[in-house]
């Protein structure tokens, strides 16, 4: 069984500003004393680590907690990232690489495929990797990206911020007729949501600093509580996940 604690949308800004009235590294730090209390394989964060944009100085800092909790983790990075920043500060050279912008990692004989939708949409060496990857995996295929690849329901998000490649995505995933779960953030909300062509179920992961009012017409925090998903995975099928708040 390979347990995963999925968290996403850090916003950790280098000025150590709140952001709408919330200390975000302390809502942060407050997840992953948290997750070390469970019995946790893998932290997964999926982006928008630093907030307004990339930051050196808040990528360290961030290493240096992920690295404290003595857990393996990996990131992939989101529209507020750098990749190329948070390549630096966290990969290190001879050592398994921490931040995946497009590949698959194995771990407990589980497969996971990671890309980077910092770009806000799927780059055309994004989808012939990823069409390979699915020709070569026979078992479930499990997704991790910064963006749902689709409209999730939610307006201010839909509107302002979505995925830019949503019909180039899906089209491609359908004819491999193959099914995809997908974990996701972004959209600063927990959400699931179940697509049928293509085979494709979202799960979307609250920030780690509050989530927003899903039908307003514009972007505010409605729900301040910090959020993180657990998920579970055996035999390279999905056995549950769920997501939990800190009050
Ligand atoms: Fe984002």
């Amino acid at each position: 069984m390979l347990r995963i604690a999925h968290i996403t949308d850090t916003h950790i800004s280098k000025e150590k500003q709140p952001l709408d009235g919330i200390n975000t590294r302390e809502q942060f730090l407050r997840i992953l004393k948290e997750i070390k209390t469970r019995e946790v394989d893998l932290i997964i964060h999926t982006g928008d680590v630093s907030f307004p944009e990339g930051s050196r100085t808040v990528y360290a800092w961030v290493k240096n907690i992920l690295e404290e909790t003595e857990i393996p983790y990996l990131l992939t990075p989101g529209n507020h990232d750098d990749p190329f920043m948070m390549q630096e500060v966290f990969n290190v050279q001879n050592l398994p690489a921490k931040v995946i912008t497009t590949g698959a990692v194995a771990m407990k004989g589980q497969s996971l495929m990671f890309l980077d939708s910092s770009s806000e949409r799927l780059t055309m060496k994004q989808l012939l990797w990823l069409k390979r990857e699915i020709e070569i995996e026979e078992d479930q295929l499990f997704l991790f990206q910064h963006h749902p690849p689709c409209t999730c329901g939610v307006k201010v998000m839909d509107e302002k911020y979505p995925y830019k490649t949503p019909e180039l995505f899906q089209k491609n995933l359908k004819e491999t007729e193959r099914s995809l779960i997908l974990f996701c953030g972004h959209y600063h909300i927990e959400k699931e949501l179940t697509l049928s062509t293509p085979d494709l179920k979202v799960f979307i992961t609250p920030p780690t600093f509050g989530s927003i009012d899903p039908d307003s017409e514009d972007y505010h925090i409605k729900d301040q509580r910090p959020g993180w998903r657990e998920i579970r995975i055996e035999s390279q099928q999905l056995v549950n996940t769920s997501c939990h708040y800190l009050q």
